[in-house]
């Protein structure tokens, strides 16, 4: 009895993990104490721009065949074969968009590869040659990730990567020229695409270990420099009168209940701090990426005062979404989504395609973590199958389970299936609800805050 409780205790603490305790930095800000320019009426400016993520552009020339690339695919959701197909196809529909302007939140290339880059910032060019200016920031693959490398049958061999100067001068185009204001202490800006708009493009990627730890760290957070800086930005806006969005990485709203408790990497470290900000300053809506899901969560704070989380999916994870922003008279902002369903010289159901390797990645994985807990196979493949369905749910937005396909059933599942679940299912539950804010097309009032 006692040996069967220490294994149950062991499990859940494993289960549990112990994401929680990251380390949150502690801003101290102007507008908490001191005479700031007051919260007045924004007035925004009617304009139309496309907002693509993660693109993970991976040059083939790294290689798409031979052992190790099969390897490292079984445990990566991305289409990373296909993503210079996917990249043309975007290019494609975003040039006769009739939009102004795009903003990439980062995961710009799968492990920062400095050819790989070259590729993204040479399709981006096309854009800007066709009239549509593109704005980017990195993500947490982007810069300084000794991950890049290049597949050469059974073995891996590391390529140059790109690090903070040599990112900014390959998108000196793309951003880095056009900006009016820079920070000296990350590559974050300010530029200006339409008068009375000001982009604020920030730089949320922590890169300081990943040589030490030969890992390129997921957690995301402005440092301390920076943060002041954007908070001085914040001040010049309310002193010009311009309307302000900013697009970074890392969410900064949970966007599923239980995300901060499996997934907190994927949250700005010290996000209520900087929702804080934002919303005092008449911030109300930021784009951002990094866990390849369609989703819009909002928050609303103690004050009154409120700000939406417009995440976009990945370019290269199904639904291989583009979102186009259209603010309109009165203060209106219609979202609608598309998606790239068709790559050239594709043999097959390219959309289904991408909907199976997402589930069968997820899939995969879940297998593998339940299975080291003993629980048989066919307990596990249930399991399993509704983990990844939940995942994939969320991921395309809109989630709406069908039957109890959002719950467990406990029934035949022996001890260690029901702790899984004992452990799991608020994971399954979360992922399944869908928080406020419908995903690919609403429309926000940005006088009232509410959406329909
Ligand atoms: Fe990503
Ligand atoms: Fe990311």
């Amino acid at each position: 009895m006692k040996k069967t409780i220490i294994l149950c205790w062991l499990f859940l603490v494993i289960m549990a993990g112990c994401k929680g305790n990251r380390a949150e930095p502690v801003y101290e800000f102007k507008y908490q104490d001191a005479n700031v320019p007051e919260k007045k009426e924004d007035s925004w400016p009617q304009v139309r721009f496309a907002v693509i993520s993660d693109p993970h552009t991976y040059d083939p020339s790294l290689g798409t065949e031979g052992e190790a690339f099969e390897e490292y695919l079984k445990h990566d959701r991305k289409l990373l074969a296909e993503s210079e197909r996917i990249l043309g196809e975007a290019f494609t529909l975003i040039r006769d968009s009739g939009v102004i302007f795009v903003i990439v939140p980062g995961d710009l290339t799968k492990d920062g590869a400095t050819v790989s880059h070259m590729m993204f910032a040479d399709y981006m060019a096309r854009l800007e040659k066709a009239g549509i200016e593109v704005y980017v920031v990195p993500g947490n693959h982007d810069m300084v990730n000794t991950h890049a490398v290049k597949f050469d049958s059974e073995k891996t061999i590391p390529v140059e990567h790109v690090v903070r100067d040599s990112f900014k001068k390959i998108y000196k185009d793309l951003g880095y020229d056009k900006a009016i204001m820079e920070d000296e202490h990350s590559v974050s800006y300010v530029a200006e695409p339409v008068p009375g708009l000001w982009l604020l493009a920030l730089d949320s990627a922590i890169t300081t270990n990943n040589i030490a730890e030969d890992y390129p760290n997921t957690d995301g957070e402005f440092n301390h420099k920076t943060a002041a800086w954007i908070e001085d930005v914040l001040i010049n806006a309310r002193m010009e009168g311009k309307a302000v969005i900013p697009f970074f990485h890392h969410a900064l709203v949970p966007h599923w209940e239980g995300q901060e408790k499996l997934h907190p990497e994927y949250i700005l470290n010290g996000y209520q701090q900087m929702q804080a900000l934002f919303a005092h300053y008449g911030v109300k809506m930021v784009f951002t990426g990094h866990y390849h899901a369609q989703d819009v969560a909002k928050v609303s704070l103690e004050d009154g005062n409120w700000v939406y989380d417009i995440m976009t999916g990945s370019l290269v994870t199904y639904p291989c979404p583009i979102r186009y922003i259209e603010i309109q008279a009165d203060n209106m902002v219609r979202i609608t989504s598309d998606f790239v369903t068709t790559i050239p010289d594709f043999e097959g159901d390219f959309e289904s395609y991408a909907r199976d390797t997402v589930f069968d990645g997820v899939y995969t994985i879940a297998m593998e973590t339940i299975m080291g807990y003993r629980v048989n196979e066919p307990r596990a493949e249930y399991i399993s199958k509704r983990v990844a369905s939940a995942y994939l749910s969320h991921y395309r937005g809109d989630e709406n389970p069908q039957g109890d396909e959002a719950s467990f059933s406990k029934k035949g599942m022996g001890l260690m299936g029901r702790l899984v679940i004992n452990n799991q299912s608020y994971v399954l539950e979360g992922l399944w609800k869908d928080t406020d804010g419908a995903d690919n097309e609403l429309t926000i009032d940005l006088n009232t805050g509410e959406w329909k």
